[in-house]
């Protein structure tokens, strides 16, 4: 059973995905961006790396084909996006269908897309939180499987409020895939069950 991560920077997810006990048998983390200080540390920690640079390619397809031979090469049963910034195609959402995942900084469905900490302070909302989802085909949509919520503090900036919602990404995510490689996901239609059951 094996795990593909893939990052474009700081890697913070990536790292409490390394560091918790997944159950699997072989982690590689593939990056977009030569430059990502996620790399160093997953090199650091003697996991698989590799780099596909989309500026090294003339499209989005040619990227895509790309990763999707390196990424296939690894035969995960599961690929997470834990910070990857590129926007992938239909195809390529279709070509992991349902064992793809992806962490996003709200409580979907509102605030899909960047800047999803000040949006919600100038919203005004006083709970916000992280999500863990299977992607499907559009951005920061797709079946819910873990979400964690965290309070609006009245002094709260853009960076304390990141902070605490980080927190607890770190903690939802390995919970997330931990349940995936467990076979505990179950996937119907928008809906996801989770088999809490201990076997
Ligand atoms: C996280 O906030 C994640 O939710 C979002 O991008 C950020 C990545 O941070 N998708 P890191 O690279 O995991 O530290």
């Amino acid at each position: 059973k094996s795990l593909v991560i893939l990052i474009s920077g700081r890697g913070s997810n990536m790292q409490a995905l390394l560091k918790a006990k997944l159950h699997v048998d072989s982690i590689a983390v593939i990056s977009n961006n030569p430059h990502a200080t996620g790399l160093e540390i997953a090199e650091k920690q003697g996991v698989k790396t590799a780099i596909v640079d989309h500026r090294a390619y003339s499209d989005r397809d040619a990227f895509e084909t790309a990763l999707v031979e390196i990424i296939d090469s690894y035969q995960p049963k599961l690929i997470v996006l834990a910070g990857f910034m590129r926007i992938l195609s239909s195809r390529f959402v279709q070509h992991y269908q349902g064992r793809i995942m992806n962490i996003h900084p709200s409580l979907l469905p509102a605030f899909p897309g960047l800047d999803t900490h000040t949006r919600a302070l100038q919203e005004g909302i006083k709970i916000h939180g992280c999500t863990v989802h299977f992607v499907t085909s559009q951005l920061d949509h797709g079946p819910i499987i873990i979400q964690a919520a965290v309070p609006v503090l009245p002094n709260d900036s853009e960076k304390t409020l990141a902070t605490r919602v980080l927190q607890q990404e770190h903690r939802i995510y390995p919970q997330a895939v931990r349940w995936f490689m467990e076979d505990r996901l179950k996937l119907s239609y928008n809906y996801v069950e989770v088999d809490e059951t201990s076997f």
